[in-house]
């Protein structure tokens, strides 16, 4: 059957409010044309980030009634440490408040200047907490990940070759540790294989580096490789989800996404030493080791969330929804980044708006024509997100590609909400040359896409 049935149904509801393109276009405008100075309440369909927006089950709300607020050794934290270690097989288990606390404690003990961090693709806040503690932060990706029409399994695979190189060239005693992004989600959202995983274990294990993943989207990467690698389609979820953090000496992992809550975040390692050092930072600005700054409610919370996120049903759903979308844009004529990812579609915001140069920022005035159009809040990974001025030359650096990105929250939109979505998409796309580009007038030197303000030109 081609009805992508969501494998649950709504108990409580939520009203969107509709708004008129009137007032669309003053919010807009009010909000300096950044979509994270729009308030929520005016946006229809918010594809901002699959970022503790996802819907928390019956049980998992149930688990928060029955939460342990005890500071020391709650209950709740023994569920929650019993559940990672058991997916995991990690024997030091961090509670932290959301993945960039893991980062900033990881990269404090790891990082410093002089030190080079290599990655498939960091995050944003990844690289920012590794170039904050003075390290470099460097980006691998291989040659097939930057092809964004290219339909190929595991696009969010590292170039081993240029691991072995870079190591060569600094220095094994220069690269604390290793990182793998799963999904990659600067990358497209991209599945990364086991295979990789196992080639990248066997240069660092020749050089003695450790191997850390940032696991935010774990569920969805494993489900990629059940689907798509050879020889893992009879092999359930669980089972490769061990097999990858197997491979690893830890992680770093944001539960707002496939924790299925709304705030949340852990760091695994198996290191004794390290887990020492780590819990003496979490205590000082998280918070005691059986909490790390949440309360005993999100814990349970969380322990259900990464039990339930694992449901083969609910992984179906996931991952053919975000298809789905992809397959809508694709059939009305947009480029988005093939295969859609797992958490999100990434529209090319260069072709859509192939009338704008990136010094006009097209994602971002892409962004802007959805939400005027139709209420749809998006996210442009582009020039904004990464983009940077040389401070030699005073010109503007632009990244590979100009991208938006359409990201799905768990469990939370319909069939139909989706459909709304590609609708809108077709009609922006049918007047794209309408479309104006934006002048930065206001932006701060790091993050800049959170605050930055444009005026139309
Ligand atoms: N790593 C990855 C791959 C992420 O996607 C994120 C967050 C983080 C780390 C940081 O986690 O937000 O809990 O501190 N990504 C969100 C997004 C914000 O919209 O993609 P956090």
């Amino acid at each position: 059957m081609k009805t992508i049935i969501e494998p649950f149904r709504i108990k409580m509801v939520e009203p969107l409010r509709l708004t008129t393109r009137e007032e669309r276009e003053a919010i807009l405008r009010a909000a300096y044309f950044n979509p994270f100075r729009i308030p929520a309440e005016a946006v229809l369909i918010d594809l901002l980030t699959d970022s503790g927006t996802a819907a928390m089950s019956s049980e998992q709300w149930a688990g928060m009634l029955r939460g342990d607020e005890s500071y020391a050794g709650a209950k709740s934290w023994y569920r929650f440490e019993a559940v990672m270690k058991e997916l995991t097989g990690m024997p030091h288990v961090l509670p932290t408040h959301q993945g960039r606390a893991s980062e900033r404690i990881l990269f404090e003990l790891l990082g410093g200047p002089g030190k080079v961090v290599p990655s498939n693709s960091h995050f944003d806040t990844t690289r920012a907490n590794i170039e904050h503690s003075g390290a470099e932060a460097v980006d691998l990706l291989c040659e097939e990940g930057k092809k964004p029409r290219l339909r190929r399994p595991f696009k969010g695979n590292m170039d081993v070759a240029r691991l072995e190189e870079l190591i060569q060239k600094v220095g094994p005693q220069r690269i604390p540790v290793v990182m793998m992004t799963v999904t990659n989600n600067t990358g497209g959202g991209q599945p990364v294989s086991l295979e990789n995983l196992r080639a990248v274990r066997q240069v660092c294990d020749r050089y003695g580096i450790p191997l850390f993943l940032d696991a935010c989207r774990f569920a969805e990467n494993a489900y990629f490789i059940k689907l798509r690698e050879p020889g893992q389609h009879q092999r359930s979820v669980r089972q490769i989800v061990r097999d990858m953090f197997d491979l690893a000496d830890g992680a770093t992992i944001s539960a707002k996404k496939d924790g299925l809550v709304n705030i949340g975040g852990v760091l695994l390692m198996r290191d004794d030493q390290l887990a020492q050092r780590a819990n003496n930072l979490l205590i000082l600005t998280e918070g005691f080791m059986t909490y790390g700054g949440l309360a005993g409610r999100d814990l349970e919370a969380m322990a259900q969330g990464f039990l339930e996120v694992l449901d083969e049903d609910y992984l179906h759903y996931r991952i053919r929804s975000v298809e789905y979308l992809g397959e809508g844009l694709l059939h009305a004529g947009i480029r988005i980044v093939e295969p859609p990812g797992g958490h999100a579609v990434y529209i090319d915001a260069a072709d859509f708006c192939e009338h704008l140069p990136p010094d006009q920022f097209p994602g971002q005035a892409l962004v802007c024509a959805l939400y005027r159009h139709a209420g749809i809040r998006s996210v442009e990974i582009g020039s904004v997100m990464f983009g940077r001025i040389d401070p030699s030359t005073g010109r503007m650096e632009h990244p590979p590609m100009q991208l938006v990105r359409l990201a799905v929250p768990r469990r939370v939109y319909t069939q139909s909400h989706i459909d709304y979505v590609i609708e809108a998409a077709a009609e922006v796309y049918a007047d794209r040359y309408s479309i104006r580009g934006l002048r930065m007038i206001e932006a701060p030197p790091v993050l800049r896409h959170f605050t930055a303000r444009f005026e139309e030109i």
